[in-house]
């Protein structure tokens, strides 16, 4: 077993740390976010996670995995380090990259000698060796582990990877890594860095294009009097495209896709290719966002100026209270800038939105409203009693941008239904 260090208690990171743990390493997480580092000790998790706050405290009480502010007294006796801090969208559409090179700096010159530092934060080709040059130490090896796991599922996807991507200059090293992830029978791709950076982005650069493709054909179902439903399960049936990610929807958002694919067309463009197939994936994502947009006023008679509008979901996807670039709130900004009163029910968010009055419940969410906008698939919402749903609203009214619920029993009790792609 070893001793790792993780940096960043974040989606990945805590899943990360916690998981290790699991495994039988020791552990020490850190964050510079003091209260995180607070709730985390105490055995809370900070954000929706299934799993995750079961391991976090048998972790704790196993004594194997330990949370602090203190990047350098974590890194100290750590036979491995883990990054895992954020790489947001910088300006011009690169990830920026001045987390990993603001912790590199701070951690070089404590490292436990002849250590391995994990990249785990997805990063642009080439920056595994950035690391290698802020750290200034050459008994330190550098490798690229990219992570795949999806919010809501986070922990199970890390426990039970399709693969393990190792980007590493010598096998060794390579070998050394994969050995902590004991008890997974993955495939391990051993491969060199600038391989394994290029493997994450063209992962989720392929998933966003497999949604915008059913978003595009769910345009054209509409257009044509077909049935997106049906034909993107008859797609998903030819193993060749398999089923998932098929889904149309209000378009792809969260802290990944939208900001990988920039980052991928720009790492392009600094390379002297011209990624125009992976713009247009991104144009038909922006389309989408302002189709529901579009349809829910129309629906709403034309304009929905002083009018009330529901909303239902406000993260990403469901089974996660994560709101970064979430196709529901820019709907949201959206409707309010043409003057509507946007109320919204989300089972995970509580507090306050700008120009969004949050919602107990979904059935209060939907008083006086002239249009109700499904945004997110939480299952719940499939379940409501919907008869009084419309009983509340002033005009029974639904734009179900997931395709969530069931229309034949909306039509029998009087609502008008649209959802996405369907005839
Ligand atoms: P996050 O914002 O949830 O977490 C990052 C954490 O790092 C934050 O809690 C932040 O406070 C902390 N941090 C920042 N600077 C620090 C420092 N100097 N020392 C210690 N902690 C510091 O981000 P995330 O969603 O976990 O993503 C992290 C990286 O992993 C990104 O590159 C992302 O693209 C990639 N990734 C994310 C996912 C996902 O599902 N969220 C999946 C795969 C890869
Ligand atoms: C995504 C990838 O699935 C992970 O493999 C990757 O590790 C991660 O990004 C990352 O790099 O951070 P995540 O952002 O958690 O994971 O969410 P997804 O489940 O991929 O969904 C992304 C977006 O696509 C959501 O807005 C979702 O609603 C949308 N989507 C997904 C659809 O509209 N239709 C689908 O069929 C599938």
């Amino acid at each position: 077993m070893s001793c790792i260090a993780v940096i960043g208690a974040g989606y990945v990171g805590l899943t990360t740390a916690v998981c290790l743990a699991h495994l039988g390493h020791q552990v020490h997480c850190t964050d510079v976010v003091a209260d995180r580092i607070a709730t985390l000790r105490s055995g809370m998790t900070p954000n929706v996670e299934e799993g995750l706050g079961e391991l976090l405290r048998q972790g704790l009480a196993s004594g194997r995995l330990l949370f602090s502010t203190d990047n350098i007294e974590a890194v100290r006796n750590a036979e491995f380090t883990f990054l895992c801090v954020p790489t947001p969208q910088g300006d011009d559409g690169r990830a920026d990259m001045s987390y990993i090179e603001q912790v590199a700096t701070q951690i070089g010159p404590h490292l436990a000698p002849d250590s391995i530092v994990v990249n785990k934060s997805t990063v642009p080709v080439g920056s595994t060796r950035v690391v290698e040059r802020v750290l200034q130490r050459s008994d330190i090896s550098v490798v690229s582990n990219p992570e795949f796991l999806r919010e809501g599922s986070a922990v199970h996807d890390f426990l039970h990877p399709d693969r393990i991507v190792i980007g590493a200059d010598d096998e060794g090293t390579a070998m050394k890594v994969s050995g902590l992830f004991i008890r997974t029978s993955a495939p391990i791709i051993a491969t060199d860095p600038a391989t394994a950076e290029t493997i994450k982005y063209a992962s989720n650069a392929f998933l966003a294009t497999k949604v915008s493709f059913a978003n595009a054909i769910a345009a054209l179902c509409e257009a044509a009097g077909a049935d997106v439903r049906q034909v993107v399960r008859a797609m998903g049936y030819d193993p060749r495209i398999g089923s998932d990610f098929l889904r149309p929807g209000p378009g792809w958002g969260g802290s990944c896709f939208p900001k990988d694919t920039a980052a991928l067309v720009r790492i392009a463009e600094d390379v002297g290719y011209d990624f125009g197939l992976l713009k247009g994936v991104i144009t038909v994502n922006q389309e989408q966002r302002a189709r529901v947009v579009a349809k829910a006023i129309r629906m709403a008679g034309g304009s929905v100026d002083g009018k009330v509008v529901a909303l239902w979901g406000l993260t990403f996807k469901a089974r996660t209270d994560d709101l970064r670039d979430s196709p529901a709130l820019d709907i949201a900004q959206k409707l309010s800038a043409q003057g509507a009163r946007v109320r919204a029910y989300d089972p995970t968010v509580r507090h306050s939105l700008d120009n969004i009055e949050i919602c107990d419940d979904p059935y209060s969410a939907c008083a006086n409203a002239e249009v109700l906008i499904v945004a997110t698939e939480w299952d719940e919402l499939r379940w409501l009693d919907f008869a009084k749903v419309g009983e509340v609203m002033a005009s029974r009214t639904i734009m179900d941008a997931r395709n969530l619920l069931e229309p034949s029993m909306l039509y029998e009790l009087g609502f008008m239904y649209e959802g996405i792609g369907l005839a």
